[in-house]
């Protein structure tokens, strides 16, 4: 499948052993993330399974605890699959009939390339990693989950738009502009099975749901001077084009331009663009999800994530997994998460801006925000201080917040920063780890949880870690 792209035997092979697992078992749990592209795998999972007229169960999870640990190990249903998440954990699971489709870190106490058959456990883990991919650009939980419930049956391969989305949400095509190798093989299938069309246009955010001004004041990323955080520099850059932004009286959205009318504008941004990284960001592929009406927020690949990602966030996993299986009255629910969300981070930002929280250490910088943002917001805050140029660019940045079981810490930085050895999976993991916690996730955003009262004393672990990876 897909242009040019040669599938891993072993991976092939992994896939059908799984395959033969899930098929075996009559009861089946499924533990997945809630993020998007976790959400977006449990509604892989969950369909494969009802298409083979499985019992099953499905639980969303923000991280693997031990609790989580516990229900795997204990579970009565006669096989597991994990998904978005668990590669962290291997080495914790003792039961058999375990099935991984993740593209996190693993545990790095499993042996190195080891997929299954653990001396005493079945452990069947699927991750990019064992078989030399990138989990963070060539494939995301959604794809590794895809390619297993295909392998299940081949019939489903209509769901290839789902992990296309999921990969999205994982920002799996920003280093290209656009998705490749696994993700392009995936994203091929969703479009010759009429789900997805790629377009070559501007890689701004809200094409499809926001006014020409507000996709340039706020959806411009990378940012471009004169017109970023600016409504009255946006609403002149169209006049000066000849751009009218409103048909009838209605404001008109980027998706609404006619041909020539984007063609123009497209070109005036690329040349407007500060160097060639930022123009390369800012034009390149944009996925429509044919299966939505355009009022619906879903029509785009990137909105569609993030009406998802804000469901998973306000602890309403199941409101965004009845979206993914279509269910359209689940919007309303969306809506209200989504609204809540926009309103959230405004308030953050600005109460990081109003109280100076933001602070500067010789390698790092941070914020701690206390009881005052969601843990599962904290960290989408401190991405937007990084590329917003509130924070600094040169900097990755930490922040804190409470949570049920201590101190949640979200970590950030920048392409240029993992170019330079920045790892900050292995960071959080290990500073974590020292402190008593635990963490992980991918090199350029990481989470981790540590005991209350740590914070000092992981900073400094941090601070070490960082100078000793970035050269
Ligand atoms: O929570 P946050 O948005 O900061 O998470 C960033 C990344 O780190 C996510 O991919 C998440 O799955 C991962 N993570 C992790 N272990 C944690 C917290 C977050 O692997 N304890
Ligand atoms: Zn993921």
């Amino acid at each position: 499948m897909g242009d040019g792209i040669i599938f891993c035997d072993r991976l092939i092979r992994d896939l059908k052993r799984a395959s033969e697992i899930i098929r075996s078992a009559n009861s089946i749990l499924v533990i997945t993330h809630i993020d998007a592209d976790g959400i977006t795998s449990g509604g892989i999972a969950s369909t494969a399974l009802e298409r083979l007229g499985k019992e099953f169960t499905i639980v969303f999870e923000k991280k693997i605890t031990e609790d989580t640990v516990s229900a795997v190990n204990n579970s009565r249903e006669d096989a597991v699959w994990i998904c978005d998440l668990g590669s962290a954990y291997l080495s914790e699971f003792k039961r058999s009939n375990i099935v991984i489709t993740d593209h996190h870190v693993p545990d790095t106490k499993w042996r190195n390339k080891q997929t299954f058959i653990d001396d005493f456990h079945d452990i069947y883990h699927l991750n990019p990693h064992t078989y030399g991919l990138s989990g963070s650009y060539e494939i995301s939980g959604a794809g590794m989950t895809y390619l297993l419930a295909k392998t299940i049956d081949p019939s489903n391969s209509d769901l290839a738009f789902l992990a296309v989305v999921g990969a999205v949400g994982d920002l799996q095509d920003i280093r290209e502009s656009g998705l490749v190798s696994y993700n392009k093989a995936i994203l091929e299938e969703a479009v010759s099975a009429g789900d997805i069309i790629v377009e070559k246009d501007v890689r701004f955010f809200g094409r499809d749901y926001r006014s020409l001004v507000q996709f340039l004041q706020y959806g411009s990323d990378p940012s471009i001077p004169g017109i970023s955080d600016d409504s009255r520099g946006s609403a002149a850059f169209f006049s000066e084009l000849g751009i009218p932004l409103r048909n009838e009286g209605k404001l008109r959205t980027w998706n609404d331009l006619t041909v020539d009318e984007r063609r123009s504008a497209a070109d005036r941004l690329i040349s407007m663009a500060v160097d060639d990284d930022a123009r390369k960001r800012l034009f390149g592929e944009v996925y429509t999800v044919t299966r939505f009406e355009r009022q619906t927020g879903l029509r785009d690949a990137k909105e569609f994530a993030t009406v998802l990602n804000s469901c998973g966030r306000y602890d309403d996993a199941v409101t965004g997994l009845r979206i993914c299986l279509g269910d359209l009255d689940a919007l309303e629910d969306a809506e209200r998460n989504r609204s809540d969300h926009r309103r959230n981070i405004s308030s953050a930002l600005s109460y990081i801006k109003e109280n100076r929280l933001l602070r500067e250490r010789r390698f790092v910088q941070y914020f701690d925000a206390g009881p005052e943002i969601r843990e599962t917001v904290v960290g989408v805050v401190a991405g937007i201080l990084l590329t917003s140029g509130d924070a600094k660019k040169g900097l990755p940045i930490f922040a804190f917040a409470e949570a049920d079981d201590g101190v949640k810490v979200s970590a950030r930085a920048t392409r240029n920063l993992t170019d330079r050895g920045l790892d900050l999976s292995y960071i959080m993991k290990t500073a974590s780890e020292m402190v008593g916690g635990y963490g992980g996730g991918h090199t350029v955003a990481a989470g981790a949880t540590i005991p209350d009262g740590k914070e000092e004393e992981f900073l400094d672990i941090v601070e070490d870690l960082v100078s000793s990876q970035i050269i």
